[in-house]
Formats: structure tokens, sequence, C-alpha cells
């Protein structure tokens, strides 16, 4: 069983796998207590506009999923909402994608928990590549509240997935054309058989570019 324990150790891998461009953390070291908070939460005092690809896909399991609901609703819980604070918008995909809200859906924080736990849970299928295409085009959005080029306002991505898309090939452009508007992307991988390369290509450019 997947515990939230080990989603945090992978998020500080797949922070380690983002960070390339500042010099590299030492190696994180294996550990039996919960690290503290996840980024978004410490990094951020700052108002920020975040964007969660939640993957609701038959391989993540719904037991995982309500896991994956739990880590949204903590890192909002944690954040200041407020139009003129931090701003939220969630993209929940399987094999297509439902834009639970948008970046100016909800002002109010207690509606914005009510809608990630109300978020259904549905299986089959898993289109990431496709998942990243719709937030970069529709959800990354002014006329969808997004702070296009406000420079006090970093886009963070977090997408949370078990990396078994069905769309790998479209991955590496729709990752590419996501990092170009999105100032940082995080990859979260979901479940005991996460598959790395895909969250290394979310995470980062490919090696070979
Ligand atoms: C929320 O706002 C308070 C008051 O401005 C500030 O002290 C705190 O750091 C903010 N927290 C986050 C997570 O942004």
């Amino acid at each position: 069983m997947m515990s939230l324990k080990l989603i945090f150790a992978v998020l500080a891998i797949a922070v380690f796998v983002n960070s390339q461009e500042v010099s590299p953390p030492p190696p994180p070291a294996p550990t039996t207590q919960p690290p503290p908070p996840p980024s978004a939460t410490t990094e951020c005092d700052n108002p920020i506009d975040l964007a969660f690809i939640v993957d609701s896909s038959s391989s993540v399991g719904a037991d995982n999923f309500q896991l994956i609901k739990d880590f949204v609703y903590e890192i909002i819980n944690g954040l200041n909402i407020s139009e003129t604070e931090t701003r939220v918008t969630l993209a929940r995909y399987n094999n297509w994608v439902d834009s639970r809200f948008f970046f100016n859906t909800h002002f109010d924080k207690s509606a914005m928990l009510d809608a990630v736990s109300n978020m259904p849970y549905y299986g089959r299928g898993t289109k990431t590549a496709q998942a990243l295409h719709v937030v970069t085009s529709h959800h990354l959005q002014k006329y969808n509240g997004w702070r296009e080029g406000v420079d006090a306002y970093p886009t963070v991505v977090i997408v949370l997935t078990d990396g078994r898309t069905k769309d790998f090939q479209d991955l590496g452009r729709f990752s590419r054309a996501l990092k170009a508007k999105a100032t940082r992307v995080i990859a979260i991988g979901v479940g005991d058989g996460a598959y790395a390369d895909e969250l290394v290509t979310i995470a980062t450019a490919p090696s070979s570019e």
C-alpha cells in the first residue's frame, strides 16, 4: 500500500531532478520519518500561480487517488488563497482531461478545498501528454485567471502520475511547451511502479536536447 511517506520521498527525488539548473543538492538520504512539508508550501511564502495535474487512471487506483487528493488538499490548505495572493487551478485526467477549476474559479479557500474533496475518480486510460497540453493551452491563459508575465507570481505546476502514459510519443513536445510557460514543473510519482523516465521527461528537458 502506498503511503504518504512514500509520496514525500518521491517528491524529494522529483524536485532534485528538476533543480538541475541550480547547484545540485546532495542526493536525498533514505528516511524513516516523513521529510518536512512539500516544497510547494515551504518555498512559496510568496504568492504563486499553482497548477495541479492529477492522474486518476486505473493503474493509479482509487486508494492512491484518495492519497493524491489528500496531498493536494494539504498543500492548498497551507497556502494563502485569494485573488491577490496564490491562485490555484486543477485538471484531472485519465483518457480524457477534466478541467476541475481555473485560476479564477475559486478565490475562497474553503470552496477550493471542497472542489478537491468532491473530485470524482475515473479509471480507464492515462493520457498524460494530453493533460499537459490542455493545461498549457487552456489553463495557462489570462482569460482563465493566469497572471502571465507578472514576475511577482511565478507559475508552479505539480504533476501527480504513476507515469504509465499511453501517449508517451507526445510527452516530450507537450512537456517542453508546458515548461516554456511555467516557471517550474514538478513531477511526483505515485504508486510502487511509477515510471521514473516519464517523470524526468515531464520535469526536465530530455537530455538529448
Ligand atoms: C500567508 O500570509 C501571512 C501573512 O501575510 C504570511 O506571514 C505567511 O507567510 C503566508 N503564508 C504562505 C504560505 O504564503
